[in-house]
């Protein structure tokens, strides 16, 4: 339900718009934009190109392998299409990517500017002018190298557009899920009850609505410490209340080092001395 919102607006500045387009037309995103929940403009950086080759890229200057996507369409095509900013240039020495700034770009779409914009880096560079006085910042959505941006832009409009109100059917489930809640997710289960001989947790067949938020809430805090022990030390360990709840529901393996802080407000931030304890069930406060 779009209801009287106006859309999030997104700008993509690209020289594969059929990339980005192909991605962004179907399923969610593509039911996004019929309901006009977002306003997606895709812009192809060839179109700005006065040469009859339509080039966008150049050998770089001082020597050196490969091609860099030049100043000239980049600009142009920002300064005629004047997208809705911050205006990210993406590529790998940007700032990570993450579901916070996600939830941050997703609440654009309320302010007047109404949106972002993203500019797909491409070859082995892009001109460095672009960064230094046309985009807003650097985005990188992970330590790995594209060939180009786009696929990196699709990411973040996922990830953004997933957020927007009415776009995911089941509303809650975007706030009770994997990094919004700083855990993992717990484990999901569907018909049937047995499958190849492995059974469904009676627990969440027992229909008792407060033994399976208990069991989920183990099993999240469980697979985060086991998989993610950064995302537990993010939040500052585990508070006494989820130590006893993992005691009893899913006893951590005594390999696992837990991050602790204490209980005491006034005994200081957590990783101070003496926040550590020994075993793998001692418990922290949670943050929040
Ligand atoms: N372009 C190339 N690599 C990238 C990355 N990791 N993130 C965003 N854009 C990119």
């Amino acid at each position: 339900m779009a209801g009287p919102l106006s859309p999030l607006r997104v700008e993509v500045f690209t020289i594969f718009p059929e990339l980005v387009e192909g991605f962004c037309s179907g399923a969610l995103l593509g039911r996004a934009r019929r309901d006009g929940v977002l306003d997606l403009r895709i812009h192809d950086l060839r179109e700005a190109t006065s040469d009859a080759r339509r080039s966008v890229d150049d050998s770089p200057f001082g020597g050196g392998a490969g091609m860099v996507l030049g100043p000239g369409p980049i600009f142009e095509s920002v300064e005629g299409a004047e997208p809705p900013r911050p205006l990210y240039l993406l590529g790998p020495r940007g700032r990570r990517f993450d579901q916070r700034m996600a939830e941050d770009l997703a609440g654009l779409g309320t302010t007047a500017t109404g949106g972002f914009s993203l500019v797909c880096g491409r070859y082995e560079g892009v001109d460095q002018r672009v960064a230094d006085h046309l985009v807003d910042g650097e985005l990188s959505i992970g330590d790995y190298v594209l060939a180009g941006g786009e696929a990196a832009a699709v990411v973040v409009i996922e990830a953004v557009s997933r957020l927007l109100p009415g776009v995911l059917g089941n509303e809650a489930s975007a706030e009770d899920e994997t990094f919004t809640s700083g855990l993992l997710e717990y484990p999901q289960y569907t018909r049937p009850a047995v499958f190849r001989g492995w059974d469904v947790p009676e627990v969440l067949r027992s229909g008792d609505h407060g033994r399976i938020e208990r069991w989920r809430r183990a099993m999240a805090l469980r697979r985060t410490i086991d998989e993610r022990p950064d995302l537990i030390a993010a939040r500052g360990g585990i508070s006494e209340e989820e130590r006893n709840l993992l005691a009893v529901e899913a006893p951590i393996s005594a390999s696992v080092d837990v991050p602790v802080v204490s209980d005491d407000p006034a005994a200081g931030p957590p990783g101070g001395p003496g926040d550590r304890e020994a075993g793998p069930t001692t418990g922290a406060e949670s943050p929040g």
